[in-house]
């Protein structure tokens, strides 16, 4: 097996699966909070973001990792809240979470950079870029919130989900 990842950026990946995982965590308990509400399309569009996105960036770092003939280890993941005081709230945590997931995938880049781990350093640039519409996919239901008035039933009626 070839030998294309380095030991302290494959803790670093490693890191990363947790980080996905845990994203979707947070999206699943947001998605439970938002159902519990009546808020159904908001709801089904956490869960489906959970499962095709997070779980998605998530088991890309494991093939990543497997195909550059390091080790995959999956490390706890921290519980999440399960309670927030307002869909503003929601929202704004959302986008403060992926601002968070962009500045990890830096510290990746910026790391994979100095070890010129130049496989590793590719495929984060694919990441950089989806996190550009992660930020955007939740600024822009924030934004839709303030437009449509802050009126959380009528909002949730005009989100769309797969
Ligand atoms: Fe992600
Ligand atoms: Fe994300």
């Amino acid at each position: 097996m070839p030998q294309m990842i380095g030991i302290e950026l494959n803790k670093e990946f490693n890191n990363q699966i947790v980080e996905e995982l845990r994203s979707g965590y947070i999206y699943l308990a947001m998605s439970a909070w938002a159902e519990q509400r009546g808020m159904h399309n908001f709801a089904a569009f956490m869960k489906t973001h959970a499962e095709k996105e997070e779980y998605k960036h998530a088991m890309k770092f494991v093939k990543f990792i497997q195909d550059a003939g390091g080790k995959v280890e999956y490390g706890a993941i921290e519980k999440v809240p399960s309670d927030w005081a307002d869909l503003e709230t929601v929202l704004k945590e959302a986008i403060k979470h992926e601002q968070h997931i962009t500045a990890r995938i830096k510290i990746l880049w910026d790391l994979a950079k100095k070890e010129s781990e130049v496989y590793a350093f590719e495929m984060l640039g694919w990441f950089l870029e989806e996190q550009m519409e992660e930020e955007n996919l939740f600024e822009d239901l924030l934004r839709q919130y303030e437009l449509t008035g802050k009126k959380d039933g009528y909002w949730d009626h005009r989100v769309h989900h797969p």
